[in-house]
């Protein structure tokens, strides 16, 4: 498997994840905790699938 292959198999894998996660919870009430926000890559894609919930998102590093 190439660098860029491992790469989109990643990626795959992180947006199934959350699209998951999303689904899972869509029948709950309640906020959604995001940890580890970094450049926010996540967290646009939380806001997208779940555009109707209050998202909180903590990271130990503030980036400008
Ligand atoms: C690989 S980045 C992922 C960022 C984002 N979720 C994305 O994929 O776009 C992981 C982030 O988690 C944060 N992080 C790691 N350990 C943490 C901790 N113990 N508490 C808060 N944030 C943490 C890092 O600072 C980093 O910004």
């Amino acid at each position: 498997m190439s660098r860029l292959e491992s790469m989109r198999r990643r990626l795959t894998a992180q947006i199934d994840g959350i699209n998951w996660a999303a689904e899972t919870i869509a029948p709950l009430n309640g906020d959604v905790l995001e940890l580890g926000l970094g450049n926010g890559r996540t967290y646009d894609h939380l806001r997208d699938r779940l555009p109707n919930r209050r998202i909180w998102v903590i990271d130990r590093i503030l980036q400008p």
